[in-house]
């Protein structure tokens, strides 16, 4: 019974190194070599080939390093494998700043300034306090709630949107198209932690920019098969958004010379966002197989009828 992970060495060695002192129980493999495919139970990578069954006969669960999966949706899971996404805390405390960074930023005017600031402007703006000002945030999973109870000391007012009816303490929840609508009406500081699924692409459309009240800002940290980067340029250059930090494009990297890179009112940055920590993603990984082998449910279990 393996576990074999492909990835960078880095990584890889933290891993073994933590599976050793940890799971001796499990054979550790760090590459394809150190491995006969048919003892790999546990395998985790970014991506993986589509002939995993015939590669792997004996594949229990199918790990991703990273928090999302949409990078697999093209892989044949063989039948009876659970695919299991990454939580642990090293990602969702990199996410988490980055988002809180993000609404600071917009709340307080950042890339106006920063604007000024490159053409020698001295210019105040009007103030605006932070229960004057909604945040929503698109996902309300691990990285969404994370985000939420580390933005709940500043005082803003907290709106979320997931697919499922939620009910959360000093939170304004929403579920569904109609909830979407009604939380847009009311959101100054957008945040995106979706999935990437076939319900959630493109959802950052020109419609939904329009539904937002003029000078709202987007925060965007999910993917950026989320994102239609030409109708956020031009919901910018109409001054109906007044700023964005985005983290994600399609495709990555972001072309030389794209409009996101040098547009005033645009953060951008590349896709760091987030990214696991190999020490704390092994002990949540030894903790899952345990799990699945006292018969639990891994945790970070992805839906394969919802895609995350
Ligand atoms: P989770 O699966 O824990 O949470 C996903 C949330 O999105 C849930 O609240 C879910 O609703 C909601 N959701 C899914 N589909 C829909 C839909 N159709 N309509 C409304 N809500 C929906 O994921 P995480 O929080 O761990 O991660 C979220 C994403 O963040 C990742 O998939 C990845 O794309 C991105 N990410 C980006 C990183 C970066 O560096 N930029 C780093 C890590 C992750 P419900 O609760 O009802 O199920
Ligand atoms: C992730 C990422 O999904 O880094 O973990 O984007």
């Amino acid at each position: 019974m393996t576990f074999q992970i492909l990835s960078y060495p880095g990584r890889v060695e933290t891993f073994r190194k933590i599976f050793g002192r940890d799971m001796p129980e499990v054979g550790f493999a760090g590459s394809v070599e150190e491995a006969d495919p048919a003892d790999v139970r546990y395998l985790m990578a970014w991506t993986f080939p589509d002939n995993l069954a015939r590669r792997y006969p004996n594949l229990e669960l199918i790990f991703s390093t990273g928090a999302g999966i949409d990078q697999m949706t093209a892989v044949d899971i063989p039948p009876g494998t659970k695919l299991v996404r990454m939580i642990e805390e090293g990602v969702t405390t990199l996410v988490r700043d980055y988002v809180v960074m993000g609404v600071l930023g917009l709340h307080r005017d950042l890339p106006t300034f920063l604007a000024q600031q490159r053409q020698e402007i001295w210019k105040t703006r009007d103030f605006v306090w932070p229960d004057e000002r909604q945040v929503g945030i698109l996902g309300l999973g691990e990285l969404g709630m994370a985000t939420v109870n580390a933005l709940r000391p500043f005082g803003f007012k907290l709106a979320g949107w997931s697919r499922t009816a939620k009910t959360i303490d000093g939170v304004d929840c929403y579920h569904g198209a109609d909830g979407l609508r009604d939380m847009l009406a009311g959101t100054d500081i957008l945040v995106c932690l979706l999935p990437l699924t076939d319900e959630t692409r493109h959802i950052l459309d020109a419609k939904l920019f329009a539904q937002l009240p003029k000078g709202a800002g987007l925060v965007h940290a999910g993917r950026g098969g989320h994102l239609n980067q030409d109708a956020l340029l031009e919901a910018l250059d109409s001054g109906h958004l007044a700023g964005a930090f985005v983290d994600v494009t399609a495709p990555e990297p972001l072309p030389v010379g794209h409009r996101l890179w040098s547009h005033p009112h645009v953060v951008l940055t590349p896709h760091i966002a987030g990214h696991s920590r190999p020490e704390s993603a092994a002990e949540a990984t030894i903790t899952n197989i345990r799990r699945h082998l006292n018969g639990e449910l891994p945790k970070g279990l992805v839906d394969p009828k919802h895609g995350y």
